[in-house]
């Protein structure tokens, strides 16, 4: 096969025959995107291939999956007038963002445990589903839990000050369990799938959350040698999502963690997990610290078009609040 738009089973990719199409489907390599991401080590040991023939399953898949189009200016300028907000609960952390989470633009919140990411993420959940006047999106939500940690009663308990019906909040959030950072990858193709489907409904998704982010890259990439490949697969994964919410005119809200960098002499020691891959690409990065009690603090740091600096909220039984 020569034609890449061909390319839609792993059968098809040149090298793979039926034998090591089942091997790998075996080992979870069962789509393109899944093999595009893979390392040839990975597939040298999924499949018993020789490193060279891997290595060319690799580039083609990645040549198939990975079909960027071009864009012409006037055409991103009118992708870009449909830019929208969603407001977090907080005036002042809207303001801190330009005017809330922005839609086609990936917004990171990093911090220790318990600095209120996952909060946020369940509050944005409730507040997409308000209508556009009272800062929502009138949409629904897609939400990749990778620890386990969404909680439909923390929910119920921030929709109901708001007048939003039990029932109907619940069925506009579609929540996945990522296993590891292979399904992960893969379930932002899936939520593509769904989105599609739910475009032209009355609630249309226009959030995806990722929470969190790095968890599973950090647990499943340990040790000397294994950093390029967990930079490479985040960079795919971080690629995927700004296509989302380019595609969908969807917010993207993705969580990450922080690790302590000994090495620091000057400020704050905490920098946030995957390096300058999830930097770059995150338009707005945003570093969550406790305060006393409910209260928190929101930094806004390196946005291209936002000053930088600082909010206080809190987080109450209701939700998200100002100070
Ligand atoms: P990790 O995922 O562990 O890294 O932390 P996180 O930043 O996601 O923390 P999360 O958003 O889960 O914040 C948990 C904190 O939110 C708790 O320690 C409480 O301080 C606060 N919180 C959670 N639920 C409630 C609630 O019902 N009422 C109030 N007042 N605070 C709550
Ligand atoms: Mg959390």
């Amino acid at each position: 096969m020569t034609n890449d738009d061909e390319i839609m089973f792993i059968e098809d990719i040149p090298g793979v025959g039926p034998a090591t199409a089942e091997k790998l489907r075996d080992a979870g390599y069962d789509t393109i995107e899944a093999i595009a991401v893979a390392s040839p080590s990975e597939l040298v040991a999924a499949a018993e291939l020789g490193e060279p023939t891997a290595a060319k399953i690799i580039n083609a898949a990645r040549k198939a999956a990975d079909i960027g189009n071009f864009e012409i200016g006037s055409e991103i300028l009118e992708r870009r007038k449909l830019v929208e907000r969603l407001k977090t609960g907080s005036e002042a952390v809207d303001t801190l963002l330009g005017g809330g989470v922005e839609t086609q633009s990936i917004t990171e919140v990093y911090g220790e445990y318990g600095s209120g990411k996952t909060q946020i993420a369940h509050q944005l959940c409730v507040n997409v589903q308000l209508p556009k006047e009272e800062g929502g999106l009138d949409g629904s939500v897609i939400v990749i839990d990778t620890e386990n940690t969404f909680r439909p009663n923390r929910i119920l308990q921030m929709a109901s000050p708001l007048g939003l019906e039990e029932k109907e909040v619940l069925n506009n959030i579609r929540v996945a369990r990522a296993y590891n950072s292979n399904h992960q990858i893969l379930l932002v193709d899936k939520a593509s799938e769904v989105t599609k489907e739910l475009k032209e409904s009355d609630k249309p998704v226009r959030l995806l959350i990722v929470d969190s982010l790095t968890a599973h890259f950090r647990a499943e990439y340990v040790g000397r040698g294994t950093l390029a490949d967990r930079q490479q697969k985040l960079n795919k994964h971080m690629h995927s999502l700004v296509r989302f919410g380019d595609l969908y005119n969807a917010a993207i809200f993705i969580t990450n963690q922080v690790m302590s960098k000994p090495d620091t002499f000057f400020g704050d020691p905490t920098r946030p997990i995957g390096g300058h891959i999830v930097g770059h690409t995150a338009t707005y990065r945003v570093y969550l610290r406790r305060s006393k009690g409910e209260k928190r603090i929101a930094r806004l740091v390196d946005s291209p078009n936002m000053p930088e600096g600082e909010a206080i909220f809190k987080v109450t039984t209701d939700g998200i609040k100002d100070e």
